[in-house]
């Protein structure tokens, strides 16, 4: 079959099941998950149609770092961005390759590893009261707990907690509103996304309260700006040194697209991240059991602490396992800037490519038994930096990794440290594909743990064989298992 639309020369397998006019459209709504399996099969690259136009998919993990690590080539743009950018503006995770090297620099500061200390202890104090807040035998809706958890901690990190109650209380609303809306709006076509529809009035009043909340904090700091240790004093405070038109600091546009992407991209992905990794523990209660050895272990008694990270091994390996099983940023695209070979294949400027990490996590070549939920796999060593992308690779590696890992092993300490999680119902739950893998609709029932009377509270109600005792992880280190490049 000949693709006149495919803007690529070479010869790339076009993948089964295209329909006429509508190409791959319909398997990958109906089942995007099983469409992208079923397209393991090939080893490097797979050709999808989706009405008119096409796309490349990369299925190796050599091909999916080449196209990480050269980022001026296979660059952020599309349609995709497009509408990203109509909710998040033109912020570090949506800029392209010319502006991305300034915004990178402008931005590394807010996380730096000594930052990340502090907010360290927000994401503690935040999870123990969101632990605290549940009773005995409720059933949560999981992923909307973890929404409020991080989108509180990133508030807090953010803006510091200087924040009145009722911007606060008024923030998380909107947050809720936007998240929602998202992949609706992503996927709407622009002339019915215009529609005043009830939907569309209350999407734009969240958007414009939201920034204009954003607005407000930040011409307050302009105002003031002193240290407060928190993710926007660093941005207020970033210089560039290296600009081409001098000493350039951000504008309070940029300002307000930065605070806006980091808040929006990366409460949701922290909190599905956890939800999953409920999940996952709720359906493995040997390794649920062990988690909770660990934690007795490690807090012996105490509170919940940042520097407890280094010990958290298994915590750690959890978040890794679970960032394996769903990576929120499921699939990735980007678009060819300029004609360029990949693979010994030669894409046509304007190509549009897919990268996967669903796919690449989930090869049996790749991963033994890739879909048993094993967090001791990662007992040997680290994540290999090819076929482990949940944060992606290269110069737009997530900036957020350190922070969302730290966040998430504390909040899963602090969750199984008070609580039993355990399915409601015997039927699998299976992931809602959106713009993330997203966990909504996601329930599990919550029992009191258990403690010996007259413990004074220590933890010693979970026996703690010899084999439930983690193995140590290396001193100082802020996450065990590193994520780094
Ligand atoms: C488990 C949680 C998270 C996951 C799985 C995740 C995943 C990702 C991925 C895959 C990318 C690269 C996208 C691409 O190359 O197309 C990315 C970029 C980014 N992430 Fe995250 N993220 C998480 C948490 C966070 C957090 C907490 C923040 C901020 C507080 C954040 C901010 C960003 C930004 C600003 C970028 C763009 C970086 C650049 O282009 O230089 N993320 N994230």
């Amino acid at each position: 079959m000949t693709d006149t639309t495919t803007p690529l020369a070479g010869s790339v397998p076009l993948a089964p099941r295209a329909w006429p006019l509508l190409g791959h459209a319909l398997p990958l709504l109906r089942d995007p998950l099983a469409f992208i399996m079923s397209l393991s099969g090939y080893r490097e690259m797979v050709r999808l149609r989706l009405g008119p136009s096409s796309a490349v998919m990369i299925c190796d993990p050599d091909l999916t770092r080449q196209v990480f690590l050269n980022d001026r080539t296979f660059d952020k743009g599309g349609p995709i961005y497009d509408r990203i950018r109509e909710v998040i503006g033109d912020g570090l995770s949506t800029c392209a390759y010319p502006l991305h090297r300034r915004q990178r620099r402008l931005c590394q500061p807010s996380f730096h590893p000594a930052r990340l200390a502090g907010y360290g202890a927000v994401f503690a104090r935040a999870a123990e009261a969101k632990a605290a807040s549940w009773q005995d035998g409720d059933v949560l809706d999981v992923t909307q707990e973890m929404m409020t958890l991080t989108t509180r901690a990133t508030m807090e990190t953010m803006f510091s907690g200087a924040l009145p109650a009722e911007t606060m209380r008024r923030s998380l609303a909107d947050t809720a509103v936007i998240v929602s809306a998202f992949f609706r709006r992503m996927m709407t076509p622009a002339l019915l996304r215009r529609l005043p529809t009830p939907q569309k009035r209350r999407y734009d009043a969240a958007r414009t309260r939201l920034a204009a909340t954003i607005a407000e904090i930040i011409a307050e700091r302009r105002a003031d700006p002193t240290d407060h240790a928190d993710l926007l004093s660093t941005l207020v405070a970033a210089v560039d040194e290296e600009s081409e038109e001098g000493k350039r600091q951000l504008t309070d546009a940029e300002l307000a697209d930065e605070a806006l992407t980091f808040f929006l991209g990366g409460m949701e992905t922290t909190a599905i991240t956890l939800a999953w990794a409920m999940h996952l523990l709720a359906t493995d209660p040997d390794v649920q059991h062990r988690l909770k050895a660990e934690t007795d272990q490690v807090l012996a008694g105490g509170r919940l602490d940042p520097a407890h990270l280094p010990s958290l091994g298994l915590a750690s390996r959890v978040v890794t396992e679970t960032l394996r099983l769903y990576p929120p940023a499921w699939m990735m695209t980007r678009v060819v800037r300029e004609d360029a070979e990949l693979g010994g294949v030669r894409f046509k400027g304007g190509s549009t490519i897919v990268l996967s990490p669903y796919l690449l996590h989930r090869r049996p070549d790749l991963y033994t038994d890739p879909d048993r939920f094993d967090p001791d796999r990662w007992l040997d060593g680290q994540p290999d930096r090819a076929t482990y992308i949940p944060f992606g690779a290269g110069a737009r590696k997530c900036i957020g990794d350190q922070f969302a890992l730290s966040e998430a092993i504390l909040a899963l300490t602090a969750i199984v440290d008070r609580w039993d999680l355990s399915p409601v119902g015997d039927q699998p739950f299976r992931p809602k594909v959106e713009t993330s893998l997203s966990s909504r609709g996601l329930r599990l029932r919550l029992t009191a743990r258990r403690r010996d009377a007259g413990d004074d509270g220590a933890r010693t109600d979970v026996a703690q064989p010899q084999s439930a005792v983690e193995p140590p992880t290396r001193p100082g280190a802020a996450c065990p298992v590193k994520h780094g490049e």
